[in-house]
C-alpha cells in the first residue's frame, strides 16, 4: 500500500469518527439510528479499502504486464513491488541480450545448424539452414528433417543417433544436387538432435584445382623429360661417335632442361605470389625505366625472329607505387607472348599513358590473335588457347603477370583481333 492510499484511508477513517462522536454527543442515547450509522461508517470504509486494493491490484497486474513485454515499469507499479521487479525486469533484459547474441552467432556460421525434437521434427534453424536446404524459415519450423532430406543415408544416422547416442557423420546431396556433410549429435538423454550440414561444394572444387594443377604439373614435366631421355638414349646407342648428331642431341636435351628449369622457375614464383610470401615494400617506380630495360632485354629475341619492337614514351611519366623488379618481370612476360604469337615480319610496340590515377601500359602485337572465347580464359594458369601446344610455354606466364599486377592494386586486360593482333594494358595507381 502506497503512503498516499494510506493517507486517504487514515484521513477517511478519522473524519468517520469525528462524525460518530458528534453523533453519540448530540444524540445520548444509542438507539437504532446510531447503530445503522456505524454499520453505515463500516461499511463505507470496506469499501474504500476493497477499492483502494482493486487500485492496487490492477497496478500490479499492469506492472507484471510491463514486465512481460520488456517495457519500463509504469509510474503507478507498487512501491514495495518496483524494486523486486526491476531487478526481475533486469534479469529478463540481460538474458534476452544474451539469447539474441547466442541466435546471431549461430545464423553467423556458414554451416547449418537444426535442433530436433524427439520426433524428428525442426525447433529450431539458423539462417544457413534454409540457405542450404533452400527453404524459408517458417517452412523448416516444427517439420520433420526427413521431408528436405530423404536420402537413406539422412534418415540411417538420425535414426542410429536417436537410438544410440553419441554422433554420426555422413555425406548427402542436398537439393539441387550440392554435397553435403551431415552431422548428427545427440543433445543429451532429451531423444533432441543437433544437426549441422556443411555445404562441400566448395571443398570439392578446391580439390579439383589441386588434383589438376598436380596433372597439369606432371604432364608439363613428362614431355621435356621424354626429350631428354630419349636424347640420351640416341646418344648411348651411337650418336655420340657421330659429332654432328651429337652436338644435335646435346642442343635437344638441353633446351629441355632449360624448358623443365622455367617452368620449376615460373611454378616456384607462382606459389610465392599466391601464398602472398615475401610481400613487397612499395616504393614510387620510374615505369620509363622498367620498360626500357625490359625491351632491351628482349630485342635480341624479336631481332632473332624477325620482328620490329618499338617503346614509345610520352616525355614525362609520374612514378607508379611498386616494385620494379616484379613489375619489369610482368613486362617480360607480355613481351615474351607478343614475341612468341608475332610470325616474323610483324612487329611489337610497347606504350604508356597517364590517365584515371594512374598509368597505364601496353604491349601490342601484329600477331596470330586470341579467339574471343579463349579471351575470358587465358589468365587462368596452364590456360593455352594454342591447343596443339605446339609453341613452348606451360600457360603460367600470364598468371604470374595477373598476381603482380593485382599485388600493386592494378588491373590488367586483353583486346585482341584473331589474324590482326593482339593487346594487353596493365593499370597502375600513382605513387602519392
Ligand atoms: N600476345 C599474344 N598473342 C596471342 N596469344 C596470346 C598472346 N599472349 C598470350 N596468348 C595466349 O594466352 C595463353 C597463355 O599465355 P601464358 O600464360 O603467357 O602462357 P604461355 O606463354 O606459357 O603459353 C597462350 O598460350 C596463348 O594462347
Ligand atoms: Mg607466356
Amino acid at each position: 500500500m502506497s503512503t498516499s492510499d494510506l493517507r486517504i484511508l487514515l484521513s477517511l477513517a478519522l473524519a468517520l469518527l469525528v462524525a460518530l462522536g458528534v453523533y453519540l454527543v448530540l444524540v445520548e442515547e444509542a438507539g437504532p439510528g446510531t447503530v445503522a450509522l456505524a454499520g453505515a461508517c463500516l461499511l463505507a470504509l470496506a469499501l474504500v479499502v476493497a477499492y483502494l486494493g482493486r487500485r492496487r491490484w490492477s497496478a500490479s497486474a499492469r506492472a507484471l504486464y510491463s514486465l512481460a513485454a520488456g517495457r519500463p515499469l509504469p509510474a503507478d507499479a507498487p512501491a514495495e513491488l518496483s524494486g523486486p521487479l526491476a531487478a526481475v525486469a533486469e534479469a529478463l533484459h540481460d538474458v534476452r541480450q544474451e539469447r539474441d547474441l547466442l541466435l546471431a552467432a549461430l545464423d553467423a556460421s556458414p554451416d547449418a545448424l537444426l535442433v530436433l525434437d524427439a520426433e524428428g521434427r525442426v525447433r529450431f534453424s539458423n539462417a544457413a539452414a534454409s540457405t542450404v536446404l533452400g527453404q524459408e524459415p517458417h517452412a523448416l519450423a516444427a517439420q520433420p528433417l526427413a521431408w528436405f532430406l530423404p536420402q537413406a543415408e539422412a534418415v540411417d544416422a538420425l535414426r542410429r543417433v536417436r537410438r544410440e547416442g553419441g554422433s554420426a557423420s555422413s555425406t548427402v546431396e542436398g537439393p539441387g544436387g550440392r554435397p553435403l556433410e551431415l552431422t548428427v549429435t545427440a543433445l543429451g538423454s532429451s531423444g533432441r538432435l543437433l544437426v549441422s550440414l556443411r555445404d562441400l561444394t566448395e571443398v570439392r572444387r578446391v580439390d579439383q584445382v589441386r588434383r589438376d594443377f598436380v596433372a597439369n604439373v606432371s604432364h608439363e614435366l613428362r614431355t621435356p623429360i621424354a626429350a631428354v631421355k630419349s636424347a640420351l638414349e640416341a646418344l648411348r646407342a651411337g650418336a655420340q661417335d657421330d659429332p654432328q648428331a651429337r652436338d644435335l642431341f646435346l642442343a635437344r636435351a638441353e633446351e629441355e632442361t632449360e624448358r623443365m628449369a622455367r617452368l620449376v622457375e615460373e611454378l616456384l614464383e607462382l606459389s610465392r605470389l599466391e601464398a602472398g610470401v615475401d610481400v613487397f615494400v612499395p616504393q614510387p617506380v620510374d615505369l620509363a625505366t622498367v620498360l626500357s630495360r625490359a625491351v632491351e632485354r628482349m630485342a635480341p629475341r624479336a631481332r632473332e625472329a624477325g620482328l620490329g619492337l618499338a617503346l614509345q614514351l610520352p616525355p614525362r611519366l609520374p612514378p607508379v607505387r611498386g616494385d620494379a623488379e616484379r613489375l619489369e618481370r610482368a613486362v617480360l612476360n607480355l613481351l615474351d607472348n607478343a614475341i612468341k604469337f608475332t610470325p616474323a615480319g610483324g612487329s611489337v610496340t610497347v606504350t604508356a599513358a597517364e590517365g584515371d590515377g594512374g598509368v597505364v601500359l601496353t604491349v601490342r602485337d601484329t600477331g596470330v590473335g586470341i579467339e574471343p572465347a579463349d579471351l575470358p580464359r587465358i589468365f587462368e594458369r596452364f590456360y593455352k588457347a594454342d591447343r596443339s601446344r605446339r609453341r613452348p610455354g606451360a600457360g603460367l606466364g600470364l598468371a604470374i603477370v595477373k598476381h603482380i599486377v593485382e599485388a600493386h592494386g592494378g588491373r590488367v586486360w586483353a583486346e585482341s583481333s584473331p589474324g590482326q593482333g593482339s593487346a594487353f594494358s596493365i593499370f597502375l595507381p600513382l605513387a602519392d
